[in-house]
C-alpha cells in the first residue's frame, strides 16, 4: 500500500525551491516534530504515565502550572536546543529568554512557543495543543535579549501548532500556504492529510467566552448580540456557538469549517490588554489564519503589525472568516465614530423598533 507524504518529505521538497537554502531550517522544522510528537505521547498517556494534575508551582505570569505544562516545556527546550539551528527561545513558562547551552552550536534562528495550550483541559481529557513562532535572529547578535524577540508577527518566518485531540496533528506555514499533517502513531511519522487548508468566508459559528460579557466592549456586545437574535435579527440567520478554552481546538476547527474565535480586550484587569499572549499564541495563530485566506485583528488592526513591547504581552484576538473580522472592525470604527449610539441607547432592547443591522 502506498503510503503518503511525510512530513520530512514534505520540507525537504520545500527546501528544493530554494537555491540557497542550507537546510538549517530544515531541520529545526524536523526537531519541532519529534518534540510534538513526545508531547503527544505523553498527553495520550495521560494518568498511565503520571501526567496529570498540578505541578504546585507558578510561571512568570502567576498562573498555576500543570505537571504537563512542565514536561512540554522541558520538551521544547531539550529537542531544539542541540541541533545547532537557534539562537535563544522565549516560552510561555520561562520569564526570560532562554540561553543555549554553552556545549552546543548557535543558530540564526529564534523559537517561541507555548508549550501546552488549553491546558486547564488536560484532566478533563478535552483537545490541548503547543504552539510556536520561528523569527530571525538579528545579524551579529550572539546572546539574545529581550528586545532580539520583540519582533512584529509580520516577521515570522514559519508558525505551526500542534493538536492533541482524537488524533495528533501537526498544522504549519511558511508563508505559503498551511499544510496539516496527522500523525500515523503505527510508523511514527506525520502525513500529509490537509494540504492547502483554506478557512470557508462564509460561517455562522462563534467563538466567546461569554462568562465575561460584562467586562466586553460595546462593538463585541454588538456583534454578539445580533448574532444571538438569528434568523428574526439584523443578520437573518441563525448562528452556533462554541467555546473549547483550547485556542488550538478553536483555531484548528475554524481551519476546517471556518467559524469566528475572539478573546477581546475586556475590562476585567485593567492592567491587561486582553488574555492571550502576543509573541506565541496570537502571532503565530494570526499568521496561519492569514494564510489560510482569514483575518486576525485586535478589533482595531492586524495582529501582525502590532509592535511588540513585552515578551508576555498580552493582546485581544478576533480571528476566523475574513468577513466576520472585517465586520467587528466596523463595529469598532463605528463605535469611534459614534455611529453605533442607537445600539447603546435603552431604546435599543430586544423589543425596540430602533434595532438594526
Ligand atoms: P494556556 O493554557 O496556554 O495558558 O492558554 C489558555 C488560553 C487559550 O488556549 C484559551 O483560548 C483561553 O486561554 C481560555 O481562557 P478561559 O479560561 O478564560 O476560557
Ligand atoms: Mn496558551
Ligand atoms: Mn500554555
Amino acid at each position: 500500500m502506498r503510503r503518503g507524504t511525510t512530513l520530512t518529505e514534505f520540507i525537504i521538497g520545500e527546501q528544493r525551491g530554494f537555491a540557497h537554502a542550507s537546510g538549517g531550517f530544515t531541520a529545526l522544522v524536523s526537531d519541532l516534530q519529534l518534540a510534538c510528537k513526545h508531547i503527544a505521547y505523553l498527553v495520550g498517556k495521560g494518568a498511565l504515565a503520571g501526567a496529570l494534575g498540578r505541578s504546585g508551582s507558578e510561571n512568570v505570569q502567576g498562573e498555576q502550572q500543570m505537571k504537563l505544562d512542565v514536561a512540554a516545556n522541558e520538551i521544547f527546550l531539550r529537542t531544539t536546543q542541540w541541533g545547532g539551528h537557534l539562537a535563544a527561545m522565549v516560552s510561555e513558562e520561562l520569564d526570560g529568554p532562554y540561553q543555549i547551552p554553552k556545549q552546543y552550536p548557535r543558530g540564526r534562528y529564534l523559537l517561541v512557543f507555548d508549550p501546552l495550550d488549553g491546558s486547564s483541559n488536560i484532566d478533563v481529557n478535552v483537545s490541548v495543543g503547543s504552539i510556536f513562532s520561528v523569527l530571525r535572529a538579528p545579524e551579529g547578535v550572539s546572546e539574545p535579549a529581550t528586545e532580539d524577540f520583540l519582533q512584529p508577527g509580520s516577521a515570522q518566518v514559519c508558525a505551526g501548532y500542534a493538536i492533541y485531540g482524537p488524533t495528533s496533528m501537526l498544522v504549519l506555514t511558511f508563508g505559503r500556504g498551511v499544510n496539516g499533517f496527522t500523525l500515523d502513531r503505527e510508523i511514527g511519522e506525520f502525513i500529509i492529510t490537509h494540504p492547502d487548508l483554506r478557512i470557508p468566508e462564509e460561517t455562522s459559528e462563534f467563538a466567546i467566552n461569554t462568562s465575561n460579557e460584562r467586562f466586553w466592549e460595546p462593538p463585541v456586545n454588538r456583534y454578539v448580540a445580533e448574532c444571538l437574535r438569528g434568523r428574526s435579527g439584523p443578520r437573518g440567520k441563525d448562528f452556533n456557538m462554541r467555546w473549547i478554552a483550547s485556542m488550538v481546538a478553536e483555531v484548528h476547527r475554524i481551519l476546517v469549517r471556518g467559524g469566528l474565535f475572539m478573546y477581546p480586550r475586556d475590562t476585567k484587569d485593567p492592567k491587561r490588554a486582553g488574555r492571550l499572549r502576543l509573541l506565541y499564541e496570537a502571532n503565530p495563530m494570526a499568521m496561519i489564519v492569514e494564510q489560510a485566506g482569514g483575518a486576525a485583528s485586535t478589533g482595531r488592526g492586524r495582529i501582525l503589525d502590532v509592535a511588540p513591547t513585552e515578551l508576555h504581552q498580552r493582546v485581544p484576538v478576533i480571528l476566523g472568516s475574513k468577513a466576520e473580522v472585517e465586520r467587528i472592525e466596523r463595529y469598532h470604527r463605528e463605535h469611534e465614530q459614534g455611529l453605533d449610539r442607537p445600539f447603546a441607547s435603552p431604546l435599543f432592547n430586544t423589543r425596540s423598533l430602533f434595532r438594526g443591522g
